[in-house]
């Protein structure tokens, strides 16, 4: 199998990879290319043409994106770059050399207000970051039909700096030990990357055959947890103290931010594996043998 992931050296690229070791792989990505990733600025198109013309895989896993919601708020353009053109030229040369590709997209495509969301549910983003991930998600359904859309909400998995998921973070300020109120107010589904990657890796074989794995699914972890309560697992996971952490029960300052986007799992549990790691069991097998007798590095 002939696979290509864009965004290898994010967050859930590298899970990809590591879920897709077996696999012929090409592996793309920026600023963290690492020796055998391919280099690759998304947003130059006629690179990405010229990339993918040359190694022709049958599968295309684009995760790049730019997924901060505040630098989404505050550079439309970069964020329209990545999120929206450069999706627009993968899935344009996906549909020349009759590749699948599956877009992985987000809850954040939804206001928070009706959950449960089905997969046909109305779009209604209500930050630049949402707004981009819909225009990615409309080209993609306009410019070919082999394209799969993975909605997922916010992940977790192991980190490269602590900085890197905002789950992850909640570790530094678990360690801190000073006393600090945490958001009580937004509902969220955690989703560990690795469960992610393996249910897209039982799922490939399936995604290259039938026609009918196309367009919009949903995946996510299985419990509603706000920030306040993943801190508090975790801690009781990691043997952490987490008597200095209070409740906030205010929406959050920065760019608006959905209350909850719960997604409805059903069309993918009826068509593969879901596979749904416990918070707990993957907070602590994501951070405790790298994190926990460390100093924090806290941005990348
Ligand atoms: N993280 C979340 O909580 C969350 C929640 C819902 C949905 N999602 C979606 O899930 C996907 C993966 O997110 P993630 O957390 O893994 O993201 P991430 O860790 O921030 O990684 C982003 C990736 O995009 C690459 N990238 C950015 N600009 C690029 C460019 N111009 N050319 C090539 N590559 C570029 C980065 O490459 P370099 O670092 O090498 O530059 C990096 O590999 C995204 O589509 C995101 O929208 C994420």
């Amino acid at each position: 199998m002939n696979i290509c992931i864009t965004g290898a050296s994010g967050l859930l690229g590298r899970a990809c990879v590591r879920a897709f070791a077996d696999t012929h792989l090409l592996t793309c990505a920026w600023s963290r290319a690492k020796a055998g990733d391919l280099k690759l600025d998304l947003t130059n198109h006629k690179a990405v043409h010229k990339a993918m013309e040359k190694h022709r895989p049958e599968l295309i896993i684009h995760t790049a994106a730019e997924r901060r919601p505040d630098l989404c708020e505050k550079d439309i353009e970069q964020t329209h770059a990545i999120n929206v053109a450069a999706t627009q030229s993968l899935v344009e040369v996906a549909e020349n050399i009759g590749a699948v590709l599956v877009y992985i997209s987000t809850d954040y495509v939804f206001d928070g207000t009706q959950p449960p969301y089905a997969t046909g549910a109305q779009c209604c983003p209500i930050n630049e970051y949402g707004k981009s991930k819909r225009a990615g998600e409309e080209v993609v359904l306009a410019t070919s039909t082999r394209t799969v859309i993975l909605r997922v909400p916010i992940l977790y998995g192991p980190v490269e700096t602590l900085g890197e998921s905002g789950i992850s973070l909640l570790l530094h300020e678990l360690k801190r030990q000073v006393p600090m109120k945490i958001n009580h107010w937004a509902i969220r589904y955690p989703t560990y990357v690795d469960d992610i990657a393996q249910t897209l890796r039982g799922w490939a074989d399936q995604l290259l055959t039938d026609s009918e794995c196309r367009g919009i699914y949903h995946m996510s972890g299985g419990e509603a947890l706000t920030r306040y309560e993943m801190a508090c697992t975790m801690a009781e996971a990691l043997g952490l103290d987490h008597s200095h952490l209070s409740p906030d029960p205010a929406a959050p300052i920065g760019a608006p931010r959905p209350h909850n986007c719960q997604l409805d799992l059903s069309r993918l549990q009826q068509e593969t594996t879901l596979f749904q790691t416990p918070f707990r069991e993957g907070i602590a097998r994501a951070l405790s043998i790298d994190w926990m007798d460390q100093n924090q590095k806290t941005t990348g």
